[in-house]
């Protein structure tokens, strides 16, 4: 009987832990529209219209700090950005949940690549 319920203890946990590494990709292997390329990443092609959609609406002059509208300041705060919007560290950003895959890939190459002003 204890053995039975080990089992079923692991297989939940099994089954649990499988969730984790779930992606949108192998979830919806046909319907999966993120762009994951990452070559030909520009600040002002990418980076910067993507900070307008997702993050501007908050982080812009007179809103929440930091002011990610220009360039100077997006580069300044890099690496908060990047333990935010990639890492989820502390708290994600946006608030409650992470850009798609697509947009964490791009914004993460731009910000290794250090974060040019292209
Ligand atoms: C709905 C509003 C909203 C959106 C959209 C949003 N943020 Fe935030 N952000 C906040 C608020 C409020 C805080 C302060 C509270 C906190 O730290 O969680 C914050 C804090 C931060 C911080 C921490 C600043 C520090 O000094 O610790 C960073 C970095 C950040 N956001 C980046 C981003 C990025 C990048 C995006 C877009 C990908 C984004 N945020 C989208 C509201 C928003």
């Amino acid at each position: 009987m204890k053995k039975i319920l080990y089992l079923s203890i692991a297989a939940l946990i099994l089954s649990l832990s499988a969730c984790y590494y779930d992606t949108e990709e192998e979830l919806y292997p046909n319907s999966f529209s993120g762009n994951t390329d990452t070559s030909n990443v520009t600040y002002s092609g990418t980076i910067a219209p993507m900070l307008a959609t997702n993050c501007n609406n908050c982080h812009k002059a007179g809103g929440n700090s930091p002011n990610l509208t220009a360039y100077a300041n997006v580069f300044a705060n890099k690496a908060v950005v990047k333990s935010r919007a990639i890492d989820g560290n502390p708290s994600p950003m946006p608030t409650g949940s992470l850009m798609s895959l697509a947009n964490r890939n791009k914004l993460a190459a731009w910000i290794a690549a250090g974060a040019p002003n292209n």
